[in-house]
């Protein structure tokens, strides 16, 4: 047995860490090229061992939550923001159990009432926000403009708030929740991922931020325990605080806080940002744009051109809308790089990596793994013009990935068959912007509400153009956000 190859670098210590740190598409790709999908780089000092395709995929994300594991990839990062006995602060199965319970507060029947809230809350948006006026105007002729990023983050927070986050959370945020949102999301960088504490003053406004957040709901939960009557059944702080942990123990306040907080940061900037190049590539797509609104028509046209208010069943029935979400999920994952620290020494496939002239690959304990379900989902060997953002590929008539292949035949001379797989929630899917297995996202369904309702209601008043290509990705923030110039111009439409 031997180590997997290691990325040839001329710094010790840092490694690969600036190459990774500022095109980490380029550095995977040209190192699958030189060593296959499994190799070694080293991060400021660490062993990071990288398996890329979907097998990689499956052996990171499908491996035994006893050998894999995420508290110590990511507690340094999460637990100062999230705050403690939460998420990765605490041991896997007490997590398992707080999901379980975010799950309850995502039900249908609570999704089902954010809708209408989402619509109301990017109505009137568009009524009062300044990025707006020329929409306000009336004027059919005249064109505004929004930066993509900036109107996709506000109308996310204002949307989430409405309705996961409930009434209290809602009415502070263009108060003192704003600044300390700010100051808490200081805190969650590639910088925060490689040191837990620098003396600097992004980390103590981070720490400064997470003890008041944290206050605001508890008071937020303690206020709610003294008047348990007020009118909140379909937030998620009303739905925690009926759970029970397994040996009967109710959820401190603390933690329903610090579950509030960890769910606030999972959701914004996936959701903002895919809303971002969503919106990015609509505009650079008017042909697409108009196809959108074709389909708002045809489901919701009223005999005066007026359109009725959408529902939660719906949204299962626009496939263009969902078809254009799950594109930009497609070549934009929020999420590039999903980590995980072995527990044990764990063998490679033979299938995944080739053994080398020493026998098949061992990645030592404590190493580092490394699973990048995007360089799959662009993979040119699995999807016709990979690199293009078309929706259509979503819905051919069978409602299966019409240019995604329906086999390939991989590096190893293997025949891979995806069939439906393209689209399945497996650990070996080539397709996982969502992840896969113990640690796969709830948010998805929550998400997709989210994102379709905004789109759609924004799709009804506005048509969109693009003045400039659509950006490049930025890799210097945690989540995959576009560069600049992120500016989309708007119309009103005539309804
Ligand atoms: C986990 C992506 C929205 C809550 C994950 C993971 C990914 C992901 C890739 C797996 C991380 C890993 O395995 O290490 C996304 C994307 C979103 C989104 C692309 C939107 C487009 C949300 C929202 C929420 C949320 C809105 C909450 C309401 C969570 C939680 C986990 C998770 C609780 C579980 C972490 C774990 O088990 O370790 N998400 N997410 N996400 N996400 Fe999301």
């Amino acid at each position: 047995a031997s180590d997997p190859p290691i990325v040839f670098h001329w710094l010790p210590i840092i490694g690969s860490a600036i190459w990774y740190g500022n095109d980490p598409i380029n550095f995977f790709q040209s190192c699958q090229e030189k060593y296959g999908n499994v190799f070694t780089f080293i991060l400021l000092g660490r062993k990071v061992t990288v398996a890329l395709s979907s097998k990689g995929s499956n052996f990171v994300l499908g491996g035994k939550s006893t050998a894999f594991n995420a508290e110590e990839a990511y507690k340094h990062l999460t637990t100062p923001v999230f705050g403690k006995d939460v998420v990765y602060d605490v041991p896997n199965e007490v997590f398992m159990q707080q999901k379980k319970f975010v799950k309850f507060g995502l039900s249908t029947e609570n999704l089902r009432a954010y809708v209408g809230m989402v619509e109301d809350e990017v109505e009137e948006f568009l009524k009062t926000d300044v990025r707006f006026r020329t929409y306000q105007q009336n004027d059919i002729n005249e064109w505004g403009s929004f930066d993509a990023i900036a109107a996709m983050a506000e109308i996310t927070i204002l949307t989430a708030s409405r309705t996961l986050q409930g009434q209290e959370v809602r009415e502070n945020i263009d108060k003192s929740f704003s600044q300390l949102y700010t100051d808490l999301d200081g805190g969650f960088t590639p910088l925060n991922f490689l040191f837990a504490n620098l003396p600097l003053a992004s980390y103590r406004k981070r720490d400064r931020a997470q003890k008041k957040m944290s206050d605001f709901y508890v008071d937020i939960i303690t206020k709610r325990k003294q008047n348990p009557d007020g009118d909140h059944q379909h937030d998620m702080i009303a739905s925690l605080l009926d759970q029970k942990y397994r040996n009967g123990d109710r959820l401190r306040d603390h933690e329903i806080a610090h579950i509030m907080i960890a769910l606030l940061m999972a959701g914004q900037h996936t959701s903002s940002a895919t809303l971002a190049w969503t919106m990015l590539h609509l505009a650079a797509r008017p042909d697409i744009g108009d196809a959108l609104y074709a389909e708002q028509v045809a489901r919701f046209g009223n005999p005066d051109g007026s359109l009725r208010p959408m529902s939660y069943e719906d949204l299962r029935h626009l496939p263009l809308l969902d078809s254009c979400v799950r594109e930009t999920l497609r070549i934009h994952p929020p999420i590039h790089s999903i980590m995980r620290q072995v527990r044990e020494d764990v063998v490679v496939p033979a299938t995944l990596a080739a053994p080398s002239k020493d026998g098949v690959y061992v990645v030592p304990k404590d190493t580092y793994v490394l699973a990048s379900p995007l360089i799959s989902q662009v993979d040119p060997r699995i999807w016709k013009d990979s690199e293009k953002w078309e929706p259509a590929r979503w819905n051919d008539a069978e409602g299966v990935a019409a240019q995604a292949l329906k086999s390939y035949v991989d590096e190893s001379g293997e025949k891979i068959d995806y069939g439906f797989g393209a689209v399945s929630k497996g650990t070996d899917s080539p397709y996982q912007p969502f992840g896969a297995g113990k640690h796969r996202c709830i948010g998805e369904q929550f998400a997709y509400l989210q994102i379709g309702t905004i789109i759609a209601t924004l799709i009804r008043r506005v048509e969109l153009q693009l003045p400039n290509p659509v950006p490049e990705h930025n890799y210097h923030t945690l989540i995959l956000m576009p560069k600049d110039p992120k500016s989309v111009h708007y119309r009103r439409r005539k309804f």
